[in-house]
């Protein structure tokens, strides 16, 4: 398999994952209930140069397992398109979907920070429609929500975070953008794309955008991101080690998704034997900058 490459990965024992872990340990969590994740106190694990651990998160039960582990935040993506409605791509997921599955974690997450996303067709249109769309995101639980693409999202997440809706930018590959695109594939190779992604990140946190996801870039251009906009939170997938945090998609990290995987994926389940000790070995290598190991990044 691709990605258990022992020279490469070097996974650890589900045991000391959990001691590895300060602030994280299942038995912490239980016998001193951990205080909601808000905003400042996810900016305060960035300042102190802690990695922010992200999963995405579709149901109730994956929201209570996930939260009761320790994970600083969770997504409810789009990406469940494809995972639980068997779509091709992120296109089809409408807004009362999201709705829906962001009610159902925010029913049994306690603590976590909840991120939403607004799925295509939802925000494209005018500012206006992204205020209400956001709105029934937050009114169904989630403390943030998401959106792609840069330059003209930039009105819109300065209207949602003057109304006191914080926002999580994403750039780089942008699913919902994939026939633009033409197809999953790396972005910001050129310089010029490279040099116009900063300026977009730049734009997005001028805005008001807190947290920034990075998809398919080159480590070293998530690298000048996150060092040209040191207050931005950028959280990468196949962005390489040196983004403020890591989010991963669930069913990836656990190995249940069919299909060929990018590189930077990795089956925790393998190492840790159980969804927990996996979840809490996703953890710990994203908190010790373990995971993904720089030679599987871009
Ligand atoms: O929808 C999703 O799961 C996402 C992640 C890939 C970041 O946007």
């Amino acid at each position: 398999m691709l990605l258990h490459n022992a020279d490469r990965w070097r996974a650890v024992p589900a045991s000391r994952a959990a001691s590895l872990m300060s602030t994280h340990s299942a038995e912490d969590v239980r016998a001193t209930p951990r205080k909601p994740v808000t905003l400042h106190s996810l900016q305060a694990l960035h300042q102190r140069g802690e990695p922010v651990a992200m999963l995405t998160c579709y149901d109730a039960v994956f929201a209570q397992l996930l939260d009761e582990a320790g994970i600083d935040a969770l997504l409810v993506g789009d990406s469940l398109g494809m995972l639980l409605q068997g779509h091709a791509s992120t296109l089809p997921v409408t807004l009362d979907t999201v709705a829906y599955h962001t009610r159902c974690v925010a029913a049994k997450n306690r603590t976590a920070w909840l991120i939403a996303d607004l799925p295509f067709g939802s925000y494209q249109e005018s500012k206006a429609q992204a205020l209400r769309s956001s709105a029934l995101l937050m009114q169904a639980g989630a403390n943030m929500v998401k959106l792609e693409g840069g330059g003209w999202t930039v009105e819109a997440v300065q209207a949602l975070t003057e109304r006191g809706m914080p926002v999580c930018a994403h750039l780089g590959l942008t699913p919902q953008s994939v026939h633009a695109l033409g197809g999953y594939r790396v972005q910001g190779r050129e310089a010029a794309a490279a040099d116009a992604l900063v300026a977009q990140a730049r734009e997005l946190a001028q805005a008001g955008a807190t947290l920034l996801v990075l998809e398919l870039v080159p480590a070293a251009l998530a690298e000048r991101v996150q060092r040209e906009l040191p207050g931005l939170i950028t959280i990468g997938i196949g962005a390489g080690p040196h983004t403020a945090g890591q989010v991963l998609v669930l069913h990836d990290m656990l190995g249940i998704t069919r299909g060929r995987l990018p590189r930077f994926v990795h089956n925790f389940l393998a190492d840790g034997g159980s969804v927990e000790a996996a979840v809490r070995e996703y953890m710990a290598a994203v908190k010790e900058r373990r995971f993904p190991p720089a030679e599987l990044s871009y």
